[in-house]
């Protein structure tokens, strides 16, 4: 590998818009190490990448465990001596009124989509620092902006990310390193089969059983006619690529409207939209 041939590092990389990025930043000519927690699924990506003949490498990574991650990123250091960008990607959806949510159901989905994010980013910072450059991609989500009802989990995990991502923006600014939100709307992806039901809201006799499954619907609806995930691609590489990077990149015309209609409205308004929406 050519010593100034720039690293990405991007987690759960065998679906959806982890697997489009990949390749869309190993196309635009950075060296993408696209990572998963269970390498029998990088067959498709291998075979694009030796058809292509893509700088890319495929490597196990689980977000949940800290010892697949420090191996992952020390495996990646010693073959490459660097790591300029790292997108954070690898998350799911837990479904549930929060009534109905029991804490192991919350903190498996925290553990997943914001600690996760805190564990690979805390593995990659030491290196980042010495090298005075790197680029944080966060894949958060229109849910990282505004909430809905089954949604308060997983809402909380995006809030919480772009929490974090704008207060480190200030601490690591000074060492080059840069961080990015990337705010999608509904994408199609496998994000629907790996969506987990909580158990309770799966009961018949939960009082909100028929919530849950109407938002189930408005879900299922939605993603019927939603962007596909090299849309998210395209914005991440271009805000990589970019030599002033914004914090915030929304990815979809559905998430640009509704983050418009947040900021024109009041927050009664914008409930009283949203709630109109669900019925
Ligand atoms: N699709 C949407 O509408 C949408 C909208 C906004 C934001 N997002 C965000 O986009 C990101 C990607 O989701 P997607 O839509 O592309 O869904 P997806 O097709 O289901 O992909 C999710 C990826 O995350 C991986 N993953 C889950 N747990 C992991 C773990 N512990 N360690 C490593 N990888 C793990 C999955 O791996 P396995 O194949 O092993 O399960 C898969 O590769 C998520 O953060 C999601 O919140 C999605």
């Amino acid at each position: 590998m050519s010593q100034d041939r720039k690293v990405a590092i991007i987690t759960g990389s065998s679906s959806g818009i982890g697997y489009e990025t990949s390749i869309a930043l190993a196309r635009s000519g950075i060296f993408t190490y696209a990572t998963m927690r269970n390498l029998q699924k990088a067959t498709n990506l291998e075979s694009i990448r030796d058809k292509e003949m893509l700088p890319l490498k495929t490597l196990q990574l689980d977000v949940t465990d800290d010892a697949s991650v420090n191996e992952a990123i020390q495996t990646i250091i010693s073959e490459s001596g660097r790591i300029d960008v790292l997108v954070n990607n690898a998350g799911y959806g837990l479904v549930g009124a929060f009534e109905d949510l029991s804490m192991d159901e919350i903190r498996r989905q925290f553990e997943t989509n914001f600690f996760g994010v805190i564990r690979v980013m805390q593995s990659v910072l030491p290196l980042m620092r010495k090298q005075k450059f790197g680029i944080l991609v966060n894949i958060s989500s229109g849910a990282g902006r505004f909430g809905y009802p089954s949604g308060s989990a997983y809402v909380s995990t995006k809030f919480a990310l772009e929490g974090l991502s704008e207060s480190i923006a200030y601490e690591l600014d000074q060492f080059g390193i840069k961080v990015i939100l990337v705010e999608p709307g509904v994408i199609k992806t496998n994000f629907d089969s790996g969506m987990v039901v909580a158990k309770k809201s799966q009961d018949a006799s939960s009082p909100y059983f028929n919530m849950t499954k109407k938002m189930d619907t408005v879900f299922r609806q939605l993603i019927l006619n939603s962007s596909p995930p090299s849309l998210v691609a395209d914005v991440v590489v271009q805000a990589v690529k970019s030599e002033n990077p914004n914090l915030r990149y929304l990815a979809g015309k559905d998430v640009e409207q509704w983050v418009e209609q947040k900021k024109k409205m009041s927050d009664t308004e914008f409930f009283n939209m949203m709630k109109q929406s669900f019925q």
